[in-house]
This record gives C-alpha cells, structure tokens and sequence, in this order.
C-alpha cells in the first residue's frame, strides 16, 4: 500500500530547464521549481550539452523547493526521474565524462543511420523504429567514425535522466520506455539486443541495468541525499522518458488515451496494448512506463522551440506578448499569413529528413510579427496533423486529446490545434508541469505492489480546466493550408538537399 503521509519528489530534466515538483500522497502538487538550461549548437544541426549543468541545475531547482516548502520536501520519501529522450551521456572506466552530451535534437548522424539500415537488415524488426539521427545508436556510430579516440574509450552510454540518477544514487541503471529510444532495445521483449548493440561496436556491458518505470531502480545515497537535503536510502523510481512521463503525469494508460506536447519538441502520444510499429512513416513505437505495455508517439524537433525563436527573432520581451499581438488579426489576416515550414531543426515524423529548414512561404510588404508568430504556431500545428495522419494510417483511433506542455498556456495555440487535428483538445490541471508529475507518480508506485488498482487511483486523469471543439470554417481553412504546407515540403525537399552539398 501506498503511504498517504508521504510526499514525492518528481525530477523532469528538460532541454531547456529543469523542473522539480513536491507532490502529496493524495496526489495533489504542493511546490514547483525551475532551473534553467542551456544547450550549444557547435555547427548547423548539432546540439550539445553539458551533463554538469543538468546536476546543477537539479540541485538549484531542490534548493529553491526546498526554500518554498521545508516541511513538505522533509517529508518526500521516494523520488522519481523524467528526462529528455536519446541524448548520449558517455563516460568512461572512472565513470568521467568523455564528451559534451549529444543530444536528441542532433541531426549529424543522418548518413550513419542509413549505413546501420544497410548494415543490420533485422533492425527495423527488432527495435521496431527507423533509424533516426536523433536516436543514441547513430550518435555512437558517428562518434566511432569521427571521434574515434572517444568511442574506445566509453565504458557505459546513460540516457540523460539515467546520468542523474547515477549521480544520486552511484547506479547505472535505465527503465523500459527512455531505453526502447536508444535503438538497442528489443522493445517487444523489453531487454536490450545483442545484435543492436554489436552494430554499433558495443555489448551489454555498456549499458546499465533495466527496470519498469515503476518499480526501484536504486536508492538515494548519503552524498547526494546531504546534497539536496533529503533523507538518504530513500527509493529512486525507475521513471521514463519525459514523453511517457508525461503521459502517467495526466493519467493516459489505456489504449488509446492520447495526448500533444508542444514543449522544445512537438510530441503526439497514443497507448497501446502491444507494440505497434510504423517504421514507413517513422512513427516512434517505445515502451511505456508501466509494465506490459506501449505506445507510438510522433516526432517534430521543433514545436514551443520554433515560437521562442520568433519571439526572440522579432525582439518581443516574452511569447505572451507576442500572442496577443497575434490574437488582434482578422480572419482575412490569418488567411493570408506566411506558410510556414517549422523545421528549424530537421524532421522526425513524418519525413525523417536531417535537412529539412525553416520556409516561410509567401512572405509580403504587410506581414509583421504578429502574421509571422500566427504563421509559426499554424505550421507547427499543420506538422502535428502530419503526426496524426501518419498514427491513424498505423491503425490508432484518436478521437480527443489532451494538451501538455508550454504551449498549453496559450488558448489561441490550443484552438488552432483544434481546428488543425479537427478533434476535441482538452487542457487540464497541472499540464504545464505534466512529465515531473508523472515522475513523482512512478515514485509512488515503485513505495508499493503497483497493482492494478493502485495504478488506476494514482495515474488519475486531472480535472479539465478548458476544452476546445473545432471550428468548421477554421477548420476548412486548415485543410486548404494543409494541402499547401505538405506539396511546399514535397517541392522544397531536393532544394534542402541542394542546399546542404
Ligand atoms: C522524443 C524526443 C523528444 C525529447 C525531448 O523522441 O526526442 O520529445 O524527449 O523532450
């Protein structure tokens, strides 16, 4: 049983801040801190960052918890960990760092994916997704061509969240969902594969051990529980890849409870009861956190990320008042916005295309910020529908979704998601902070049996704040520029492709 005097600490390590939450053994969240994050991109395509900020920043986020709720945070008593997926956190013997993290939006590894395909004829089937330049593999297989002196001297590749866990508890270990991601997981049989792993030159003495999401994966040691200031031996829940963390964070454990993301990634998220693969269309099929079951999610580097970038790019002092500008257009304005192509990082879903940039299309003397925000948000929105197609044509029904992430805040972004998908889009309580809920979450169920039951009670659905229909005229609209937004890519892509020789 699970011990209502208890609280749970949720550790969500993003890409762009950290995030920790306190939440009650009723499940409600007590306190919420942030600390941010920065990542390099050393050459066009590339993303690094530094493992030592990720551990910093976890421990100025508890500190600022601390500060804000002392007799909660003395009361956590399991912690659980969520993270940014793929990224490749090598260390050596001595267990140092070898190398900046290359992280999941890193797309350098585009010509290795295609020699591992060539190379490894039963990947698709056992890892039952694409190579992607985002995945860990590909990076291994790059850093063994390009940095050949770094790829001899790994002795463990971690997962992101996996690093910090290392670092609280001095255990390697990893749970299904984060490493059905690496592309060295049988994801059906949810054990890492001998033969994944010996295309990249590794075995399984690289990789740490493996847990469900809800289970204990280790314990808080006595240096890093004086650290934080939490009691030491406390469990550390096996947790998941921010994505599946979210999902438990808004209750979505049945098959087909769906949801969007729109965080520094775009992410369209479906249960399922058994692996389902789409590797034409490069859907993503991973494990989910909980025992005996997965689900398929789509892929766009670039969702929230793309709407900073405007935001910055048009000097706006944050993203609320760029929107507002962007709520004061016409009908007609929006009609006429610029099309955009938000593909600032590369693709996943549908294209897997490295090369693939940022367009705006139709660009004229009248278009200011507010058009060019209007265009980011739609294109994005327009590759969230590209997600869809591509999940129904892999035979999943999403008839409503829910809505999670820093998109959430915006209602404007929401219904035109709506409008977009032409499905319902719901936001609900603490969608914001979705993916450290869902790590406190698996905290508590690695304290008890996880029984079905107890799944059930903690993995609630939140109240909904607000729900948005489609809207038939907008929606038409949305068809038109869909039609527009896939033959652009369709034309644009030898240009990429010219434009990178
Ligand atoms: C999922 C993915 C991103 C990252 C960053 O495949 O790459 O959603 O997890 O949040």
């Amino acid at each position: 049983m699970s011990k209502a005097s208890h609280n749970y600490l949720g550790i969500d390590l993003g890409t762009s801040e950290v995030k920790v939450l306190i939440m009650s053994g009723q499940g409600s969240v007590l306190a919420v801190a942030h600390s941010a994050l920065t990542w390099e991109q050393l050459a066009p395509g590339w993303a690094e960052q530094d493992p030592s900020s990720w551990w910093n920043a976890v421990i100025d986020a508890c500190k600022q918890l601390q500060a804000q709720a002392p007799e909660q945070y003395a009361a956590v008593n399991a912690i659980g960990l969520s993270g940014q997926m793929h990224g490749a956190t090598l260390l050596d013997e001595q267990h140092n760092i070898l190398r900046p993290c290359i992280l999941w939006n890193d797309t350098r590894s585009a010509k290795q994916c295609e020699e591992l395909t060539a190379a490894c004829p039963q990947l698709h089937s056992i890892a039952g997704n694409l190579a992607m330049p985002g995945f860990t593999a590909p990076k291994i297989a790059w850093l063994q061509a390009n940095e050949p002196g770094i790829f001899k001297r790994i002795a463990t590749v971690l997962l992101p969240k996996d690093y910090v866990r290392f670092l609280l508890t001095g255990s390697m270990v990893s749970e299904m969902s984060d490493a059905a991601g690496t592309l060295w997981l049988d994801v059906e049989k949810r054990d890492w594969s001998d033969s994944l792993l010996f295309a990249t030159g590794l075995t399984r003495s690289h990789m740490p051990s493996l847990v469900e999401g809800s289970a204990i994966s280790a314990h808080l040691n006595a240096h890093a529980a004086k650290l934080l200031g939490l009691k030491s031996g406390i469990p550390v829940a096996g947790g998941a890849g921010d994505n599946a963390a979210s999902a438990i964070g808004i209750g979505a454990i049945r098959t087909g409870d769906s949801f969007v993301s729109l965080g520094t990634s775009g992410v369209l998220f479906s249960v399922t009861d058994r692996h389902r693969p789409n590797v034409q269309e490069a859907v993503h099929a991973f494990c989910h956190a909980l025992p005996g079951m997965w689900h398929q999610m789509t892929v766009m580097l670039s969702a929230a990320s793309a709407l900073r970038w405007i935001t910055q790019t048009t000097g706006f002092a944050s993203e609320t008042a760029l929107l507002a500008q962007v709520a004061e257009l016409s009908a007609s304005d929006r009609e006429s916005a610029p099309l955009f192509l938000p593909y600032l990082s590369g693709e996943r879903t549908p294209h897997n295309d490295a090369l693939a940039s940022g367009v705006f299309l139709g660009l004229r003397h009248k278009h200011g910020a507010a058009h060019l925000a209007y265009s980011v948000i739609d294109g994005v929105s327009l590759g969230m529908r590209d997600g869809l197609d591509a999940l129904r044509s892999a035979g999943t029904q999403i008839d409503q979704i829910q809505l999670v992430g820093g998109g959430s805040r915006s209602a404007l972004w929401a219904q035109l998601l709506a409008n977009a998908l032409d499905v319902k889009v719901e936001i609900g309580q603490d969608s914001g902070v979705g993916a450290a809920l869902g790590a406190a979450r698996l905290a508590q169920l690695c304290e008890s049996d996880a029984s079905v039951d107890l799944i059930e009670a903690i993995c609630r659905k939140p109240k909904i704040n607000s729900a948005f229909q489609p809207q038939a005229d907008a929606v038409r609209l949305s068809e038109k520029r869909q039609k527009l937004f896939r033959s652009t890519y369709q034309s644009m892509k030898p240009i990429f492709q010219a434009a990178a020789e």
